[in-house]
């Protein structure tokens, strides 16, 4: 490791609940691991259905306490957050590179992208409108959007912080308490987090954290009957047993899954900017986000230009562990580097073209137990090719070949998945009548993902259900009452 906040790694992450931390009540660690060289660089609880219970305890005091609260005063305690966020960044984004392998540059980005949750959050905290509904000359009708109580987040491992901040700035702000878990791989910047929101001054039992393995800790908060509400992000597969746990006790749930979000290049775009903007869709975190833009259609007329254009951009990615602030880390963990090198083996099968990359990276010495893979492009692939249809989840992009608009259409949503999708072209009109027609939360035109925390996001088909991000995220942490008043004469 290269000098930077070693003193701030604490060599123990207890659970964090009711504003204090606590040792497991098992007595067991889980080891934390630096994908960047494969070296154990803490250890954190690991929570069972005693610790989750304890930390709903604390979450059910934190609600009451919150929701004692004016809206004016939650949200000004939130805007506290967010300033302690940035006072932190440099620590937290160390801390965050170390455990998940992002450059540093990423981390800071996310932290501020945390920060940035709470501050747009804050702002809605006291602007919570309800309304008032036309009825009878007899009836005054109203609704009103309460908090849950206690919500579940169960988070993934490709952006930590940023994920604890999606979830849990739009649940606080709708008046509600958090517990979360974060992925047994990356657990240090979520309870770091819990502890910047004690010291903003948020009530204690507020922003919970225990911290363990999906089928034990994940499982117990889906179960336990006090949690009114989950949202979960990851893989189809965990996504499916958490919905199946939330359906036995009818427990409203936000969803999102992953992608092969396509990227449909016509032969109008510009080329240059659609490469340099494809190497981020597919390449940037190592290719672990669920809205990648992997599967590359592109119109057979400048499939080789784009082809020469992408292969340049992937050529000057630089490699590195997370602390040295390359372009790209590793993967998070030798399994996700064994699947990621076992679809690129199976590309080659299945008669992929490799166009670049393909492998693993030479290292130095210090890092070379590290998770790298090299950034990598296949051509001459079928949407039905495996390499096509899997989320890999690792930095791998296909060459999709197209003649026509409604052929492309049809390529792009077939697929299981419809988190994102985006068009490059300069015709106005066609973008727009895409945009209409592509099965997917999000659409960019000659951009990806350009805009984060303010553009609601979230999956069609099986990339999930529910909406994270903007205002439209605050219908998930709300439920809707409705009250009927009589106004009429009594005496009649
Ligand atoms: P996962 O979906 O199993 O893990 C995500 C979270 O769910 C973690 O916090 C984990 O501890 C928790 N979890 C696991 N089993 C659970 C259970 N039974 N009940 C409650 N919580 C549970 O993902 P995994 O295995 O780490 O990654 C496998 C694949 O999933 C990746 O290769 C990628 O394709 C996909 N993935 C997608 C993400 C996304 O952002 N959509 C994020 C992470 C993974
Ligand atoms: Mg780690």
């Amino acid at each position: 490791m290269t000098q930077g906040f070693e003193d701030a790694l604490r060599e123990r992450y207890d659970h964090f609940y009711g504003g204090a931390s606590h040792p497991p009540a098992n007595g067991q660690y889980l080891e934390v691991e630096d994908p960047s060289n494969a070296r154990v660089v803490a250890h954190a609880a690991r929570g069972g259905d005693a610790d989750v219970r304890a930390a709903v305890d604390a979450a059910l005091a934190g609600f009451q306490a919150w929701r004692a609260l004016l809206p004016l005063e939650r949200g000004r305690r939130m805007l506290d957050v967010a300033q302690l966020l940035v006072r932190d960044v440099d620590r937290l984004a160390w801390l965050e590179s170390v455990d998940t392998g992002k450059p540093l540059s990423a981390s800071r980005a996310d932290v501020l992208t945390c920060a940035r949750y709470f501050e747009y959050f804050a702002g809605v905290a006291d602007k919570l409108l309800g309304e008032v509904l036309p009825a009878t000359h007899d009836h005054l009708m109203y609704s009103v959007r309460e908090p849950y109580g206690v919500v579940g987040h169960i988070i993934p491992w490709n952006g930590p912080i940023t994920q604890a901040g999606r979830g849990a700035a739009p649940a606080l702000c709708a008046g509600n308490s958090v517990v979360l878990k974060p992925a047994e791989q990356t657990p240090i910047t979520t309870v770091e987090f819990a502890r910047l929101c004690m010291e903003a001054g948020l009530p204690a039992g507020v922003v919970n954290v225990v911290t363990g393995y999906g089928p034990e800790a994940g499982q117990a908060l889906v179960e336990d009957p006090r949690v009114r509400r989950i949202s979960f992000t990851g893989s189809v597969v965990t996504g499916r047993a958490v919905l199946r746990a939330a359906a036995e006790r009818i427990l409203p749930a936000t969803v999102e899954l992953g992608g092969k979000s396509p990227f449909i290049v016509f032969a109008d775009a510009h080329l240059k900017r659609a490469a340099a903007l494809a190497r981020k869709a597919f390449v940037f975190n190592t290719g672990q986000i669920c809205s990648a833009g992997t599967r590359l259609l592109v119109h057979r007329s400048v499939q080789e230009a784009f082809a020469r254009h992408l292969a340049q951009e992937l050529r000057g990615v630089r490699i590195g562990p997370g602390v040295s602030d390359a372009d790209i880390g590793p993967v998070i963990s030798r399994r996700q580097l064994e699947r990621v090198c076992g679809y690129l083996e199976l590309a080659q099968r299945e008669g992929a073209r490799l166009v670049h990359g393909g492998g693993r990276p030479r290292m130095p010495a210090e890092v070379q137990d590290g998770y790298y893979v090299e950034p990598t492009l296949f051509a001459d692939v079928s949407n039905s090719m495996r390499i096509a249809r899997e989320e890999i989840f690792g930095p791998v992009g296909v060459l999709i070949p197209f003649d026509t608009d409604d052929e492309a259409v049809a390529i792009a949503n077939d697929s299981e998945y419809g988190l994102a999708a985006a068009i490059w072209t300069r015709d106005v009109g066609r973008a727009h009548r895409l945009a209409a027609r592509l099965e997917a939360g999000q659409v960019y035109v000659n951009d990806y993902q350009p805009i984060g925390v303010e553009a609601p996001f979230g999956g069609y088909k099986q990339s999930g259900y529910g909406r994270e991000k903007g205002l439209a995220a605050l219908h998930d942490y709300t439920q809707l009452k409705t009250v009927i008043v009589y106004r009429g004469d009594e005496s009649l």
